[in-house]
């Protein structure tokens, strides 16, 4: 595992948004992993930024994002397919049908997670994958437990999990229990991953991030066995 620490957050959503910006010019069919919530939303303003000065074009993008709340109608302006659309995909030259979601509305939630997994083999894989890290140390949303899945699959939320994002939730809005998620299988198999990091709620994530141990109780610990990662993190979370 590489560390890039920066004062502020907006330095480090420029250095992430600078690692994307790199892998689409160096191949501009890219396969990019993206990730929700609101760690990654700077990054996504400096790629489009960067995007609208001509620096990076989008045409030939695909994109898969980690998971989607279940069951939720993607219309719903809480869901991921949601989230993306506005803080990313309706403001870049990306070509919707390359943009991938799980769609939180399948009939047969397996079903949908086992077409999610063949889609990202037959696409050749993630070249980069963008990663949010929990409080609890989760990535995608897969929870810390005895056990983890290797490939994509439907999931309970955590009770910490559930507190921590009903903060997008407004009074009365029901919040889904459960998500389709890639596995750690699946998020492993990306050739390069950049986990972004911030804020003083993380520290005890992160510090598990440092020592030379991984295990299940903190999900993202298992990221050290991958050999192309590099944890991206503010002043708050690592001083
Ligand atoms: C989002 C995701 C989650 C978040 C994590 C951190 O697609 O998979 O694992 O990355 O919950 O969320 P924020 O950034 O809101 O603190």
């Amino acid at each position: 595992m590489k560390f890039l620490k920066f004062n502020t957050y907006e330095e480090m959503s420029a250095a992430a948004a600078n690692i994307m910006a790199e892998q689409i010019k160096s191949k501009p069919n890219s396969v990019l992993g993206l990730a929700t919530g609101s760690t990654p939303v700077g990054m996504y303003k400096k790629l489009i930024e960067m995007n609208k000065a001509g620096e990076i074009d989008f045409s030939d993008i695909t994109t898969v994002n980690l998971d989607e709340y279940y069951p939720i109608d993607p219309a719903n302006n809480q869901s991921y397919r949601y989230f993306m659309n506005d803080n990313l995909f309706n403001h870049i030259n990306i070509d919707m049908d390359r943009t991938n979601v799980l769609y939180g509305l399948a009939e047969d939630p397996d079903k949908e997670c086992e077409r999610y997994e063949q889609l990202i083999k037959d696409l050749g894989g993630i070249d980069i994958q963008v990663l949010g890290i929990g409080q609890n140390g989760h990535i995608a949303f897969n929870e810390p437990e005895e056990n983890l899945y290797l490939n994509t699959h439907k999931t309970a939320l955590t009770e910490s999990t559930i507190q921590a994002n009903s903060r997008f939730f407004s009074e009365g809005e029901i919040m889904p229990t459960a998500s389709l998620t890639m596995g750690m299988g699946t998020i492993f198999a990306a050739k390069k991953i950049i986990l972004l990091i911030n804020g003083k709620a993380k520290k005890a994530a992160f510090e598990q991030l440092l020592n030379d141990r991984f295990c299940t109780s903190c999900p993202a610990t298992i990221l050290k066995l991958h050999p192309d990662v590099t944890v991206i993190c503010d002043a708050e979370v690592a001083d």
